[in-house]
């Protein structure tokens, strides 16, 4: 056996069997692949505080880019997280809204483990078997007729952007100033790279990075009017829309402002692209969120969920946007390989099941009311909102800490808008037993709420 070295002054023995990850247990810690728990159980995990020194040596040995939450989780299973000294937390943020299938599906952790075995990256410079999969059900069930694979949210934004912009020089290929600008909104949210960040609407993330890309429009999510007038102008190559706001706040579109969107593009000739990173994929409880509106983009970008937890994103296209994308235009080393996508195949296939979406519907409205009957009469609360597995708590003062209260108590949630909105998007695979006992903790840990100060 050989000897691993976890932290700096504790080291485990590690097992030379190709044995597969363990899962989490009671009174153990399962800390890295192959490490054989039996050694570290006799090693009183506790008084080591392992936790404190993974936030330890994180602050001397990473760039400070995040505030993190002060929990290390080392193992999950199901809609459960663990720490490494066994505590317990149980899930309603899913990485993010990524966790759709939660924590070691054993269909998700099958098809990455034989596919890891088989073939995990050959780059795109030679065809692989689970990426065409995968863009075959993508487009069997969607308004797209072709696929773009990219590495995260932010990539398949930015693939986007270029699309848009060789689709408008490819159809006026003799016009010297064809459209180059872009449409985004209020309270959005697209992603970190230079040209997501420029149709992102937080000042913040921006400025300290001038110039971004330029060109980029922000109008007020919804309103019809000003997004008619900036539309007909012929300037704009396209424009982006979530049809739920995630990080924004969760807010959701009107079937009309999305409908007078997609005639406006139309009648001046700019694409529509719908930004379903973190609301698409079941999330809603429909398969795309445009789908509960009736109304079909050009283009959509997709990430978060989609392989379960392992980094992906796609951009889908109609035939009409494809065509005028040429070898060269776009590329990258790593997406859409084998592994990612065989993992995505299984989440899409589950996910994809009327029956699995009609669940998140269900479990949503059930959600959505306990939350009502339990908060509804906070004075701190000013609107439940949002669809399927994505709801927020629209809150008078800053969420933080009910959010720190919960993760004390053993509930994980995350904030979005100005922060002062709860952000609910637990694993689609959560049970109502779960839910129950979220809404339990998060109404017993409101009180928190009347401690701070308003915003
Ligand atoms: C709607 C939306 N678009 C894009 C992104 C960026 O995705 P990523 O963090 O994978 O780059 C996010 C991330 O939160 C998002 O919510």
């Amino acid at each position: 056996m050989a000897s691993l070295k976890l932290f700096p002054n504790v080291s485990v023995a590690v097992s030379s069997s190709n044995s597969l990850p363990r899962r989490f247990e009671k009174g153990r810690v399962s800390a890295c692949l192959n490490v054989d728990l039996q050694a570290v159980d006799s090693l009183k995990v506790e008084k080591l505080n392992a936790s404190n020194e993974v936030m330890e040596a994180e602050k001397r040995v990473l760039v400070g880019t995040y505030a993190r939450a002060p929990v290390v989780l080392s193992s999950g299973q199901g809609c459960k997280l663990y720490d490494p000294e066994g505590r317990e937390y149980l899930d309603c943020s899913s990485g993010i809204a990524v966790n759709a299938l939660g924590h070691g599906d054993p269909d998700w952790v099958r098809a990455v483990t034989e596919q890891a075995n088989v073939l995990t990256h050959v780059s795109n410079i030679y065809y692989s078997v689970p990426q065409v999969e995968l863009a075959k059900r993508l487009v069997a069930c969607s308004f797209a007729d072709r696929v773009f694979f990219s590495n995260s949210g932010t990539e398949a934004n930015e693939a986007a952007i270029k699309f848009a912009r060789k689709f408008q020089r490819f159809l006026h290929p003799d016009d010297k100033q064809p459209a180059t600008e872009f449409v985004s909104f209020t309270n959005c949210f697209h992603g970190r790279t230079i040209g997501a960040l420029a149709l992102t609407s937080k000042v913040h993330y921006r400025s300290p990075f001038e110039p971004v890309m330029p060109g980029v429009t922000f109008l007020e999510y919804g309103n019809i009017q000003a997004a008619k007038e900036l539309i007909q102008s012929g300037k704009i190559a396209a424009v982006f829309v979530e049809p739920l706001q995630g990080e924004g706040g969760i807010y959701s579109a009107t079937k009309e402002f999305l409908q007078s969107l997609r005639t406006a593009c139309d009648d001046a000739g700019s694409l529509l692209v719908f930004d379903e990173v973190q609301c698409g994929l079941g999330r809603t409880g429909y398969l795309w969120a445009h789908e509960a509106y009736g109304v079909f983009p050009d283009m959509m970008t997709l990430a978060k969920p989609l392989a379960g937890g392992l980094p992906i994103g796609a951009v889908l296209v109609t035939e009409r946007v494809a065509s005028a994308i040429n070898f060269g235009d776009h590329g990258s080393t790593f997406a859409g390989g084998p592994l990612v996508c065989n993992a995505a195949i299984t989440v899409f296939d589950k996910i994809a099941n009327p029956s699995f979406l009609a669940s998140v519907s269900k479990k949503g409205k059930y959600f959505k009311e306990l939350l009502v009957q339990k908060l509804g009469g906070n004075a701190h609360v000013k609107e439940i909102r949002g669809l399927g597995l994505i709801i927020g708590i629209d809150l008078d003062v800053s969420a933080s800490p009910l959010v720190d209260a919960c993760r004390n108590a053993g509930l994980l949630i995350l904030t979005a808008g100005k922060g002062n909105v709860v952000r609910l998007v637990p694993p689609l695979i959560i049970s109502e037993q779960e839910l129950e006992r979220a809404a339990e903790v998060i109404r017993q840990c409101f009180r928190v709420l009347d401690n701070n100060n308003s915003n």
